[in-house]
């Protein structure tokens, strides 16, 4: 008999419902914003329909955050992936109200994204914002940051591209410190064995949340090597 093997997942799919307005944008603005997921490398200037450094953003939640920055950096183009509909319901509205066209949304699991749909060294940025923490020992396993997604996200940087990372919780924190220090091919911009101070970054609705149950953030910021 075949056994199957599940790999671990850095989720778990809440079946949240979709509110009518996150239905309603997911069937009216999915053509613009949206790409389906399937095995085959992006050509991101044609979906994007120019040349622009690339920002991507894994498990955007909301999409609040995302929105900000598309917004305010329109020179950039923004690739958000996240596995939860309404969040994606939820950005595309944002996005068709405001009539933007420097974002691009995937529904879908980033790593297999990664792995194939983004061609390496094709990226400037990539942002992975209070990823779900998973903070009982025996789901560390869960946690989307080890050495295997360090390496795919490296890949997938252009040279001198940026690995921005926060979390609100501490044991999560020191752990992709030293799993960042122990990788070859990045520079912590903040110096070795430091947080981040000071990054531009907006912030997002699950930060709000850590904030007002006194949960301290920490940003991680590398640059992958030329
Ligand atoms: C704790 S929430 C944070 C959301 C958002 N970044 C924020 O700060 O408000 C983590 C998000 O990552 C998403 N996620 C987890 N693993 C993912 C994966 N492998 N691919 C895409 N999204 C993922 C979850 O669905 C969830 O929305």
């Amino acid at each position: 008999m075949e056994v199957t093997r599940r790999a671990i997942k850095s989720y778990v799919l809440r079946q949240g419902r979709l509110t009518r307005g996150q239905q309603q944008a997911l069937d009216r603005l999915w053509p613009v914003y949206g790409i389906d997921f399937k095995p085959g490398l992006l050509d991101l200037d044609t979906r994007f329909k120019r040349s622009a450094a690339v920002i991507l953003e894994i498990g955007f939640g909301n999409g609040d955050s995302l929105m900000r920055q598309a917004v305010s950096t329109p020179q950039n183009n923004y690739l958000g992936i996240e596995v939860h509909r309404p969040g994606v319901g939820h950005l595309l509205r944002l996005a068709g109200d405001a009539a933007i066209s420097n974002l691009r949304v995937i529904n879908h699991d980033a790593i297999e994204v990664l792995q194939q749909q983004i061609p390496d060294h094709s990226l400037d940025c990539v942002q992975l914002f209070f990823p779900d923490p998973w903070h009982k020992k025996r789901h560390h396993k869960r946690r989307i940051v080890n050495q295997e997604f360090i390496q795919l996200v490296y890949l997938k940087l252009k040279p001198g591209g940026l690995f921005h990372l926060a979390t609100d919780w501490e044991d999560y924190a020191e752990h992709m410190l030293e799993q960042m220090e122990h990788t070859q091919g990045f520079t912590n911009t903040a110096s070795k064995g430091n947080y981040a101070e000071n990054t531009d970054r907006p912030p997002t609705k699950f930060e709000h949340r850590g904030r007002r149950l006194g949960h301290g953030v920490w940003d991680l910021v590398y640059r992958r090597s030329a």
